[in-house]
């Protein structure tokens, strides 16, 4: 049985004192609870020192949104997976379709990343997910089969224990249309059947895999039932503690 995790992707919202007060908020309100879950936070860079420090002890992890590959060197405005560990990230986002579409992040980068941030000891949330017109063009495994194959090159087995998929369709996020729960286990039995056939059946069936896109109290019940979703990677309700909190009581 895999345990659920759910993380929050602040993307480019809350000031240091905004950030401050709604980690106190959502520590205070899981202290209460009796979670079913893993719950991870992504603030922005300008917050997580302070953030680290805010969720010592309590059951809240902490991740970064993004960072570089290059250990150090002349690139301005990057961070790197060291940076990132040393303010206390375990956890770090890469491959999130805003940094694709934005920023034009390619599969390439994303692979970069991703081994950078393993052999430094930082677990990826790696995300993948299909545009609206990828999806009515019928090709959506085509697309996530590219993600997934390109972002997880040399990346070993073992290594993959340490690695949180996030399924996040494009058409999805942001505005207010989730995947249905069925369009949703789909991608995610279709994504879980690629790992068992890269790195073997007993690591499919390990793999976690969160669904993220709209994910909001009211729908996440439904998606998390599902039995190949894992868990949810929130962008919007995320933002404020008593959402987020009705999200994690969901699982
Ligand atoms: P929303 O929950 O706001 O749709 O964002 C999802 C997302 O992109 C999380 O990474």
């Amino acid at each position: 049985m895999r345990r659920k995790v759910i993380a929050g992707n602040w993307k480019m919202h809350k000031d240091l004192s905004e950030s401050q007060n709604l980690i106190s908020k959502l520590t205070n309100a899981l202290n209460k609870e009796e979670t079913k879950c893993d719950v991870i936070i992504c603030p922005p860079f300008t917050s997580l020192s302070e953030a680290a420090a805010l969720v010592k002890n309590t059951k809240v992890k902490l991740g970064a949104q993004n960072m570089y590959f290059e250990d150090k060197g002349a690139f301005t405005g990057e961070i790197s997976a060291a940076m990132l560990k040393s303010v206390g990230c375990e956890y770090v986002i890469l491959g999130h379709s805003e940094r694709r579409t934005i920023f034009g992040e390619s599969d390439s980068t994303v692979n970069k990343k991703i081994k950078k941030a393993l052999s430094s000891g930082l677990r990826p949330i790696f995300c993948i997910g299909e545009s609206l017109v990828e999806r009515e063009k019928g090709i959506t495994n085509e697309v996530v089969k590219r993600q997934v194959t390109e972002g997880l090159q040399q990346v070993s087995k073992g290594e993959m224990e340490k690695i949180i998929i996030a399924y996040e369709p494009i058409w999805a996020i942001g505005t207010g249309v989730n995947a249905t729960p069925q369009q949703a286990q789909e991608v995610h039995v279709f994504v879980r059947n690629l790992i068992g056939e890269i790195f073997g059946s007993d690591t499919a069936e390990k793999q976690i895999i969160q669904y993220g896109g709209s994910v909001k109290p009211d729908n996440a019940a439904d998606l998390l039932s599902q039995t190949d979703i894992d868990g949810a990677l929130v962008g919007g309700a995320c933002l404020d503690a008593d959402s987020f909190m009705s999200i994690i009581k969901s699982v």
